[in-house]
């Protein structure tokens, strides 16, 4: 197991691991309200999709504890914290799909505020121990497609730290671990916010998978070197075409193994695939703090008042992905017929 949860609760409070001590300090924050809540996903102290739609939804948890007895005004409550909590982060669409499960159970569920409150709680419980399931089957499927031995390449971080439990891309990499493959992993230092450099290496080596941390822009010469088996990331959102929204770098990353001849990988839940997206033009991009560029550990590194274009995620055409590794199976292009069927309820073989 990993050294540490991105995410428990415990005698109704949330505990929210802070990711931007990391490797340093491994400290958790307490969450008492949603606003606090809000706050740990806007100042990314959790991040990855499916650990931040495991906060957003006991934010809703701690806002429905806000209010007495009244059902009518319990629920116009959840409705405002809900629309706070969505507001943090854009991209992740597992931050929405979190809170309308929880929405659209509370409203569903007749009887007093009471109620609603203990299906609230259970409700959001069921999505942390479904996120862990999910990934240990996708986990499975996944590793099947990784060889042995095995040269992989990932970016950001999408491990035990970026979900409740397991990972989506490390997920895979762990079950090909636990197949008994011998698998050795190149992590992306994944400018600017450094989720690959402070998280993966972290995670990895934590459990003892060989990792070895590389600048962004050394991939390609990676891969021409050919030193790279396979590419795997994790996703924030996939649209209904199968195109893909991702830490930023990650479309160069596909364009790079496309170019090499490398199978290139996504990992991720149904809770990440937005069939309200027809393509990745209908993806919200979030763009962040010129900080991020402008500043390295807080001492400026660019002349003060540059202009500075700082978006979190790109979109990978779906043309460029080889497979989507979901806990419903693999998929194989062409992904709208495959995606339409699974979220439909189906399974892929
Ligand atoms: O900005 P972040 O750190 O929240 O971005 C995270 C990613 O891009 C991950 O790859 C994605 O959320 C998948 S996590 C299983």
């Amino acid at each position: 197991m990993s050294r540490a949860e991105a995410l428990y609760w415990r005698d109704s409070r949330l505990y929210v691991l802070d990711q931007t001590r990391l490797p340093a300090q491994t400290v958790y924050v307490t969450c008492n309200s949603y606003q606090e809540a809000a706050d740990v996903i806007r100042t990314m102290k959790v991040r990855g999709a499916p650990a931040i739609g495991a906060v957003a939804a006991f934010g809703l948890v701690l806002a429905a504890r806000e209010i007495g007895e009244n059902r009518e005004t319990l629920l116009a409550r959840l409705r405002e914290a809900a629309g706070e909590l969505l507001d943090t982060r854009p991209t992740a669409v597992n931050l929405r799909w979190a809170l309308e499960r929880l929405l659209n159970r509370a409203a569903a569920t007749p009887g007093g505020a009471a109620e609603l409150r203990r299906v609230l709680l259970a409700e959001a419980e069921a999505i942390l121990q479904e996120d862990v399931a999910a990934n240990r089957r996708l986990g499975a499927y996944g590793q099947e497609l990784v060889p042995d031995p095995a040269r992989i390449l990932t970016h950001c971080n999408a491990g035990a730290l970026a979900t409740v439990g397991y990972g989506t891309a490390l997920g895979v990499i762990r079950a090909a671990r636990e197949a008994g493959k011998r698998v050795r992993v190149y992590a992306g230092e994944t400018r600017p916010f450094l989720q690959g450099a402070r998280l993966t290496t972290w995670e990895l080596m934590g459990e003892g998978i060989e990792v070895e941390l590389l600048a962004d822009s050394a991939a390609g010469y990676l891969m021409a070197r050919k030193e790279v088996d396979l590419v795997i990331v994790g996703a924030d959102r996939v649209a209904a075409n199968g195109d893909v929204a991702n830490k930023i770098g990650t479309y160069s990353l596909a364009v790079l193994a496309r170019a090499h001849g490398l199978p290139f990988y996504v990992a991720a839940p149904l809770s990440t695939i937005d069939p309200r997206a027809a393509s990745g033009r209908d993806i919200p991009i979030e763009e962040r703090d010129p900080a991020e560029l402008t500043h390295f550990c807080g001492r400026p590194v660019a002349p003060e008042g540059v202009r500075v274009w700082n978006p979190a995620f790109d979109v990978t055409p779906h043309t460029l992905i080889t497979a989507l590794i979901t806990d419903a199976g693999v998929f194989r292009p062409p992904f709208a017929e495959s995606l339409r069927r699974v979220l439909k309820g189906g399974r892929e073989g």
